[in-house]
């Protein structure tokens, strides 16, 4: 699978109650400490979200621009490693990449360059497990950061927040602004949702966040 296949329909969550039942869980108690919730969190990265002069004159959305979380998004049934998923999130319009790398991590990546804004591509043939491509100018994204590895981009590829299900169902949840850790854009985005962030472990979520950072 590549990333020019057309992703699987995505779930309208008015017929499709998994979605709902699916952030309530992730917000609720699915995931019990932060360690944990780390570990199932594939990826997230800096860089702003899209590149270029039209995101510099403010035209396009950018990943992580709202600090609301957007609506989980189921992106596949499973991916095996090497293979790789397209799809859009958070928004119709923003396009995005998820990659099961071989030795089995999960990355989501945006799927738009940061310099001008092309389509990037998955080659999993490349280098030791596969690098992302921009065939507009040759940019190069390490597959496991989003970092740029060749070319003009000048910004790594902004990543996308994905959970894997028991099921091995493919979640996308959020989204990280450029150069923001995991954790700050989790803690950003679940702010209003308690529960979550204190197993995040964000600043001042239930008073706990100090005792178990010290824990940690
Ligand atoms: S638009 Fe991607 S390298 Fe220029």
């Amino acid at each position: 699978m590549s990333v020019t296949d057309q992703p699987p329909p995505a779930p309208d969550p008015a017929a499709d109650p998994a979605q709902a039942a699916l952030h309530d869980r992730i917000a609720a108690d699915s995931l019990t400490t932060r360690r944990d919730y780390l570990r199932i969190v594939a990826t997230v990265s800096g860089g702003l979200a899209v590149g270029g002069i039209a995101v510099a004159g403010g035209v396009l959305h950018r990943h992580g621009d709202s600090d609301a979380p957007p609506d989980a998004k189921r992106v596949a049934l499973t991916l095996a490693p090497g293979e790789s998923i397209a799809f859009r999130f958070p928004g119709d319009d923003d396009r995005a990449v998820a990659v099961r790398l071989k030795d089995g991590t999960l990355v989501g990546y945006s799927a738009v360059c940061t310099h001008l804004a092309c389509g990037v591509l998955w080659r999993e043939e490349r280098g030791s497990e596969g690098e992302l491509y921009c065939p507009c100018h040759e940019g190069v994204f390490d597959a496991r950061t989003g970092e740029v590895t060749a070319g003009p981009p000048p910004r790594p590829l902004p990543r996308v927040l994905l959970v894997e299900e028991a099921d091995g169902g493919v979640w996308a949840v959020a989204t990280a602004r450029s150069g923001e850790s995991v954790e700050h854009a989790m803690c950003r985005q679940f702010a209003d949702k308690p529960g979550m962030a204190a197993r995040i472990g964000c600043p001042g979520a239930n008073g706990k966040v100090a005792e178990r950072s010290t824990r940690t």
